[in-house]
């Protein structure tokens, strides 16, 4: 009788043991499925103008993730690697951020990763665009949009406004290794081409006849017209 209550006692702490590690295990290799509306307070997104030190998400992140991750063989709707699409704001909630801590967020993790691991495989992303997310996840990860109230129309130098820009929209889509429709966008003589050949108003503009780009979004019209004034005004490389 009381051998078998050991064994019975001994087996419980044993399958205890076992869920225990289960539990543990499964905590720390997915991170949980979100949501978006609970962290826009119900609604799909919180649209206005970020207060100092918040970032956007429309015109800081999702560019980044667009034009660094959701390319063709990687990320994007057709390729989905590794069950990751990182198109839109929902899709990139969806799954590996841990809202308010960028350091729990597989997203932001693979950032810093070594070897094929690291994300993405070709280049790491820049400081300033990996303190961008981090600055997003630990702000709640909200879907901001119209929130780019601090473009100003009337600076458009190429230094300080076209290739921000173009750096953060495009040149992951449109640089040597990386040529989208054979176009690099990675230096000021080959921006100049695409000025001089009409192709990169057209494409920015989403004129007819053109791609509309970047790909599954569009510019601000402050952008737009920042772009539009640095041509218009020489398309010097000042
Ligand atoms: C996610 C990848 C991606 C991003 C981001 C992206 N492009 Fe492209 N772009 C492509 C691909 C792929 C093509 C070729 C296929 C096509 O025309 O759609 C292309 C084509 C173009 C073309 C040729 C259009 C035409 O009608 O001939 C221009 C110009 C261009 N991109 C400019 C830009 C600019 C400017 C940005 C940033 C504001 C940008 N791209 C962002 C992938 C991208």
């Amino acid at each position: 009788m009381k051998a078998k209550s050991k064994l019975v006692y001994g087996f419980r702490i044993s399958i205890g043991l076992l869920v225990l590690i289960l539990v543990l295990l499964n905590g720390c290799v997915h991170d949980p499925f979100i949501d978006p509306t609970t962290l826009n307070e119900g609604e799909p997104n919180t649209p206005g103008c970020v207060t100092d030190g918040n970032v956007c998400f429309e015109s800081s992140v999702l560019p980044i993730f667009i034009s660094s991750c959701a390319r063709s063989k990687c990320h994007d709707a057709t390729s989905h690697k590794e069950g990751y699409t990182l198109n839109n704001y929902n899709n990139i909630v969806r799954k590996g951020i841990s809202p308010g801590n960028a350091s729990k967020s597989k997203l932001y993790k693979v950032l810093f990763e070594s070897g094929e691991d690291r994300m993405p495989p070709d280049a790491p992303l820049t400081q300033a665009q990996k303190d961008s997310i981090a600055a997003w996840i630990n702000q709640g990860a909200k879907n901001t949009v119209n929130c780019n109230c601090a473009c100003n129309p009337d600076q458009f130098t190429f230094a300080l406004t076209v290739k921000p820009i173009i750096n953060n929209q495009c040149v992951g889509c449109h640089k040597p290794g990386s040529l989208g429709g054979n176009i690099n966008l990675a230096d000021y003589t080959s921006i100049k081409a695409q000025v001089t050949n009409g192709k990169l108003v057209g494409s920015i503009t989403h004129a007819t006849g053109f791609s509309p780009m970047p790909q599954g979004t569009k510019l601000s019209e402050c952008e737009i017209n920042q772009i539009k004034s640095w041509i218009n005004a020489g398309a010097l490389n000042n």
